[in-house]
Parts: C-alpha cells; structure tokens; sequence
C-alpha cells in the first residue's frame, strides 16, 4: 500500500457523499462510485442530489482541486484504490423488519474479484450483528489478492443536516479491526481528526458493527422515552417540556435527544432499531431487546396523536376543512421525507377529509412526488392562507420565527397545533390563537377516551383526566 493511500467511497448518498467530500478536504486522492449513472454524473459536475448544508463546497472544492471524482465504474475504482469504502443504503425489507443487504452485497460482489493487490475494504453502512464477520470470511476467498485483502469496520454516526461538522469531527472514530495493516491504516486516514483530539477506538468488528446499531437503538430508546411521559403528562396535568428540562439537568441523563413530540422518522433510527430487534430474534436474543418493539409503537402513536390533536383543533372533525401544514421533513435541515412523520401526519390528515396546503423550505419536490394529492404553497403564508387549522410539523427556523399577528390576517381561524413544540405556546395564545402541544396540556388538549377533570386542589387548565386517574387523585386528596 502506497504510504499516502489513494481511497474509493462506493455509495453516494448522504453518508457516501460527505465522507468522500471530507476525506478529499486534508488531501486524500478520492473516487465515489455509484451505479446511479445520473447521481454519478450530477456529482462530477459539482451538484448534489440532495439538501446537505455545507457539504456542496466541499464537493466542489475537491473537484476543482482534483483530488475528487466520481465514477460508476468497478474496475476504475478497485484499480485506483488501497483503501475501498462501503457506503451503500441498507434500508428496511419490505414485508419484513429486517435489514435489505442486498445493495451490500451486490457491492461486495462486484468489487471483491476486482481487487488484485493488497488493499483494505472497510464497511460503513449500518449493518446487523455478523455481518462483518460473514464478509470478512468471504473477502480472501473472493478476491484474487486473498489475503492481501483486508476486512475492516468503521461505523459512521453522522446526523443528516449536521454531516459535514459529524464527518469532519465525529464524538469518535471506531476502528473495529482484525491483526494486520488495517488499524494504521485507518489511524493514517483519520490522522487530522485525531491531532484534534477526537477518541479513536479499537474494536473487534462484531463490536464496531454493534456500537452504531446500539446508539441508534439508544437514541431513539431516549426519544420514545420522553414521548412515552409525553402521554403521561396529557392525563396528570403535567408539563412534558418542563419534565425534559428538569431530567436533562441530570449529567447521567443529558437533554439532548429528548425532545418530545412528533417522534423520530429518517431514514435512519426506524429502520436500524427493527433490523435490531429482528436479527436478535434469529441470533435467540429476541427477548433481550422486545423491548424496541415498544419503542417502535410508542413512536408510531405520535403520529396519530397530532391527527388527533389537529381533528380537536378543526372543531372535532376534518372532513371539508382547510389544513396548513408547516414542514414535511423528518427533521430541519434536510430534504429527506423517509419515514417522515411530518409528511405521515399531512396524508392522513388529507385521508381523513382535509385539503391539505403544505410548506417546507427544503422537500416540497420529494413530497410531491409521493404524495400530489396534497397542496403545495410557495410559503408559509401560502400554507396558512384560510386555514381553519394550521399544523407545525417540522421545526424549521423559519417557522419558530413565524409571526403570530400576521399569520392570524391570512388563516381562517386561529388554531394550531405545534406538534414539535417549536413556538412560545404563551405568546400564541396572548394572540388570541387555540395553541395545543403534545404533552403539554397546561394548554387546552384532550385525550380520546377521557374526561376533563377539575377538583380542589388539582391543577385545573383543563386537564385531561382518565377515570382512573381522577380515582387515584381524589383518593389522595
Ligand atoms: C441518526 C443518528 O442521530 C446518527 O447518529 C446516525 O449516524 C444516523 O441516524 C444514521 O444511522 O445514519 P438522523 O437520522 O440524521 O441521524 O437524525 P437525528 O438527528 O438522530 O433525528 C432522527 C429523528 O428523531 C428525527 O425525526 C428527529 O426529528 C427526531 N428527534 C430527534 C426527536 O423527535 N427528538 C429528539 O430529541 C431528537
């Protein structure tokens, strides 16, 4: 291996393509590979396919400079490179919880044979516990460099919105690694992370590829969590907001990553914790993680709790009533609508009878795509226009920002529900505005299947009750 190693990415999506950008930035000689002859080609002109902020100059300063280039040839990228990563999507299987290798493995199948002289390949897509294993039995066998060709995982923990700063200085690196050349390999490639400081870690690759699905089952654990108090609070008066603030305090817990609300969507964090939960089913450890399937209901509910909410709001019904819809995202900061809940909630809201004007500062053209029975407005004052009821989806800046004074001149009543509590529910209401937030029913909510409760010496507000809450309360009283 020569000591500047030249590397390939295969797979350019925003994994793939950030990676390849940010290795090209200190000097690597990069090639991104895709089978997308488009995608290829749109990235070698110097466009990205998808909304990635920060990650389009970085792109087109490794072109210009040479250092970057794309192909969606095999032979080009296995001949030019030491050091091959594998980036490709591993998304869900349809008709099944499990994770779809097959991207993986056609990848793995069309490089593997083309690799002729020492070289390492380095898994980074997200992949079930074993899979590195399986692979790595299979590299030497498959290449003609046999055993001069080395196995490697390195997980990636990039955030979608945040992948240039994630990929540049990542929390830490991991290195899950067998004996030989491959752990200096990766220390020379990583070398400007770590003079900064950032933990390089030395795994085996069973436990490499099992730290990235654990922290996207933890991180979505901790969303479901606070989501789970969320529905505790709608029947005990509580505050979930402030139940999060006062938790986070705890060093041992931490705020970040529980932010109540909508719930969690991406092409990501649903996805990773059911191929979790199925491959430990067919490993025997099924009942060691059960509990993600909770998880995974837990975060489904959201969803129909704000059609919920969004139904009380339009005065009990939706059919015939106009709905302005701020975000289909599955966060801010992408164009991404895998899985959005966001863009979940508008289509229901539109199949329960609703015409539905949605804006999104980013994904309007994915979701028309998928869904062109909604509207689509130009604006959020478009979106809001005569609207007996707007829903804030996606907590974009813009929206946060959003006027309650003006917007209240465009809708035709002033109700809304701020389903990833993004707006100052007080100032709304000092608006004149029916503000209603998930978890917090301080402001005006109700739950199906309860009662609004006020004794002496509850909070009142109308809080919603169920029968045998208001039991145990008045008990206690
Ligand atoms: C997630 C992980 O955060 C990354 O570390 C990981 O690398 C990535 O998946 C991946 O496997 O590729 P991402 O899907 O980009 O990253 O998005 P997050 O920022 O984690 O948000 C996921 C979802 O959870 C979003 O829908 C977001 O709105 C929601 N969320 C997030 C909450 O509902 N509450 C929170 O407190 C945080």
């Amino acid at each position: 291996m020569t000591a500047r190693p030249r590397l390939t990415v295969f797979g350019t999506g925003y994994l793939g393509t950030a990676h390849a950008a940010c290795l090209a930035s200190p000097g690597f000689e990069v090639l991104g590979v895709d089978v997308d002859a488009a995608r290829a080609r749109a990235l070698q002109a110097g466009t990205l396919p998808f909304y990635e902020p920060g990650l389009e100059p970085l792109l087109r300063s490794g072109l210009r400079d040479g250092r970057l280039a794309f192909t969606t040839s095999y032979r080009a990228a296995a001949d030019f490179g030491d050091v091959h990563f594998i980036c490709v999507g591993t998304p869900q299987r349809p008709g099944s919880g499990g994770a779809d290798l097959s991207q993986f493995e056609s990848c793995f199948a069309g490089l593997a044979p083309l690799l002729r002289r020492p070289c390492l390949v380095v898994g980074k897509s997200t992949v079930p516990p074993g899979t590195a294993a399986a692979y790595g039995r299979r590299l030497p066998e498959a290449a003609p460099a046999g055993p001069g060709a080395e196995l490697a995982w390195n997980p990636e923990f990039l955030r979608e919105g945040h992948a240039v700063a994630d990929t540049l200085r990542p929390d830490r690196i991991v290195a899950g690694v067998w004996p030989g050349r491959a752990e200096a390999t990766l220390r020379a490639i990583y070398a400007e992370p770590l003079a900064a400081g950032v933990p390089f870690l030395v795994t085996d690759p069973a436990t490499a590829e099992l730290v990235k699905v654990a922290a996207n089952a933890f991180l979505a654990t901790k969303i479901s969590f606070i989501n789970a108090m969320a529905e505790v609070c709608e029947v005990t008066g509580a505050d979930v907001l402030a139940l999060a603030g006062a938790l986070g305090r705890d060093r041992r817990i931490g705020r970040a990553g529980l932010g109540p609300g909508l719930g969690f969507g991406g092409g990501c964090l649903p996805k990773d914790i059911r191929a979790l939960a199925a491959r430990a089913a067919e490993l025997g450890v099924g009942d060691a993680l059960e509990f993600l399937h909770e998880i995974d209901a837990i975060n489904r509910r959201r969803r129909t709790r704000v059609v919920d909410l969004a139904r009380d709001a339009a005065g009990g019904h939706l059919e015939g009533r106009r709905v302005g819809v701020l975000g289909v995202a599955f966060k801010p900061g992408s164009d991404d609508i895998r899985d959005s809940p966001a863009l979940e909630v508008a289509a229901r809201v539109r199949a329960l009878g609703a015409r539905v004007a949605v804006f999104d500062p980013a994904a309007m053209d994915r979701a028309r795509r998928v869904h062109p029975e909604l509207e689509y407005a130009g604006s959020v004052l478009g979106a809001a226009r005569d609207a007996d009821v707007l829903l804030l989806l996606t907590e974009w800046a813009e929206f946060a920002a959003a006027d309650p004074e003006v917007l209240a001149k465009t809708v035709a009543r002033r109700a809304i529900v701020d389903a990833r509590h993004a707006l100052d529910g007080d100032v709304w209401r000092t608006h004149g505005w029916d503000y209603r937030a998930p978890g917090r029913p301080g402001h005006p909510v109700s739950v199906p299947g309860a009662r609004t409760g006020h004794m002496a010496g509850v909070p009142a507000l109308g809080v919603a009750l169920r029968d045998a809450e208001v039991a145990c309360l008045a008990a206690a009283i």
